[in-house]
């Protein structure tokens, strides 16, 4: 399915901000649920509506309502820096949670936690993490979502690389993807290039 670069001037200042080695960790933080916020105002682009009768102060009008349950699934540690953001948002949206990390050696992902949220099957889903690099990650959440039951899935990321954006086509055809930015390569040690480091350990200020 399709993949949408969301290449904002706001978000391309913010993003410029936390590729910077000497952002603190506020700042990134900051910079992160800001993204975040921004690109949700794409992303929920086709989020169905429905039209409800209101009173303003002056007449009956119709107005409209977001339709669907929305589920955000960060995958922990780093999607949890992107999800406040666009759950300000959305603020009805429940939170589902996935623990991966990605071993070292092998770069394969590891899961170490899932706690899905009621009626996902009916829901509108947005998985969330900031880095989409060899796609596993990304892929096993998917999954995961996919065996709770859900169906109509989208990835919202901070920075890509083609090869991630390749295996999630490659695994998951029916999900969207969006990124903020897509870098031009995946080093031997399984870091974007340039991306912007470890996004959890500078997300958490861990090492
Ligand atoms: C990072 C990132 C993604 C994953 C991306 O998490 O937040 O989840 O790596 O890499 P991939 O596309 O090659 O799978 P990490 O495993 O470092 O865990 P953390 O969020 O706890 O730091
Ligand atoms: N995970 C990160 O946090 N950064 C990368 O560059 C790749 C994977």
């Amino acid at each position: 399915m399709a993949l949408t670069v969301i290449d904002h001037p706001l978000i391309k200042d913010k993003l410029t901000r936390m590729r910077k080695s000497d952002t603190s960790s506020k700042d990134f933080r900051e910079n992160l649920n800001e993204i975040g916020q921004l690109m949700a105002y794409e992303v929920f682009r086709d989020v169905p509506l429905k039209e409800i009768e209101i009173e303003t102060p002056v007449s009956k009008t119709q107005g409209y309502t977001i339709d669907v349950p929305v589920v955000l699934i960060p995958i922990i540690r780093a999607g949890l820096g992107m999800t406040e953001g666009i759950q300000r948002l959305v603020p009805t949206s429940r939170i589902a949670h996935i623990g991966l990390y990605r071993d070292e050696e092998t770069l394969e992902p590891h899961q170490y936690y899932a706690k899905a949220t009621k009626d996902i099957d009916k829901s509108y889903v947005l998985v969330v993490d900031p880095m989409l690099a060899t796609g596993g990650s990304c892929s096993k959440a998917i999954s995961i979502a996919k065996e709770w039951g859900a169906k109509n899935i989208k990835f919202v990321c901070l920075v890509s690389v083609q090869e991630g954006v390749d295996r999630i086509q490659k695994d998951h055809p029916d999900v969207d993807i969006y990124t903020a930015a897509l870098d031009p390569i995946l080093n031997e040690d399984g870091y974007i290039v340039p991306g912007l480091g470890d996004a959890g350990d500078r997300i958490f200020g861990t090492k």
